[in-house]
């Protein structure tokens, strides 16, 4: 369970490297604009959010830094080292708090790591400590990332939006599910351009992936509870 994900960045040398290695140059337009679309859908100001699989803790300094009070989770501690908030080490599927302790909880590039049958008790489990909602976001099958997605050193997992909408109806603590779909050019691809191209190209990915949803990489969502 999980295996592939929490080996791979419990390497010191992949959690030092994680943030170079991903957001500078393209990777820097990246990074702005998953923090833009976080903001979008969580107002932090005075709540109190659980970060899961926090990492180096990118959307937890940034919820913190915007008013909330932050707990960052994560199975690495050397993913966590680098992380500026409060943390827990911790496994995402046994969360090691109370129930309803948080207003609203996130989870950003994790849910690839997570097996098919662990989805049903990872959402149980986040919402036995969420008033809320969790919001977090889930890589699409059908996208240019296929291109890239075989050369990977770690597992992940793709689901399409209609299998995942179908399991959170199914799942009962669930009371709605909405979904955004962003990013038709992938993660992988702006993260290897110098930031000038990264930018020109997220101009013409912003303006295409807003109106037809066929080939975006990556789904935001909203489950309320
Ligand atoms: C791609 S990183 C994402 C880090 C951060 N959220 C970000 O977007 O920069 C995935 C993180 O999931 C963590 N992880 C993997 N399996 C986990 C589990 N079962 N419980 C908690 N964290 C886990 C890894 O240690 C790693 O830090």
């Amino acid at each position: 369970m999980f295996k592939k994900g929490q080996e791979w960045y419990r390497e010191e040398e992949i959690a030092d490297s994680y943030d170079d290695s991903r957001f500078t140059g393209g990777g820097k337009v990246l990074d702005f604009r998953e923090k833009e679309m976080l903001l979008s859908l969580v107002d932090p100001k005075d709540k109190n959010i659980l970060d899961i699989a926090s990492g180096t803790g990118r959307f937890a300094e940034l919820l913190s830094n915007e008013g909330a009070r932050v707990i960052g989770l994560d199975a690495s501690k050397e993913m966590l080292m680098h992380n500026k908030v409060e943390c827990v080490q911790g496994d995402a599927l046994n969360l090691p708090f109370k129930d309803k302790s948080f207003d609203v909880t996130t989870s950003m590039r994790f849910f690839h790591l997570l097996e098919t049958e662990d989805i049903e008790d990872f959402i149980t489990e986040v919402e036995r400590v969420t008033s809320e909602k969790f919001v977090f976001e889930t890589l699409h099958p059908f996208s240019l990332r296929l291109t890239y997605q075989w050369m990977l050193p770690q597992d992940s997992s793709l689901y399409s939006n209609s299998l995942l909408k179908k399991k959170f109806d199914d799942i009962s603590v669930v009371k709605k599910a909405n979904y955004h779909e962003k990013f038709i050019i992938p993660y992988g691809i702006y993260q290897i351009l110098p930031y000038d191209i990264g930018k020109s190209l997220n101009r013409f990915d912003e303006r295409f992936s807003e109106k037809q949803g066929w080939l975006t990489s990556t789904v935001y969502w909203e489950l309320h509870f």
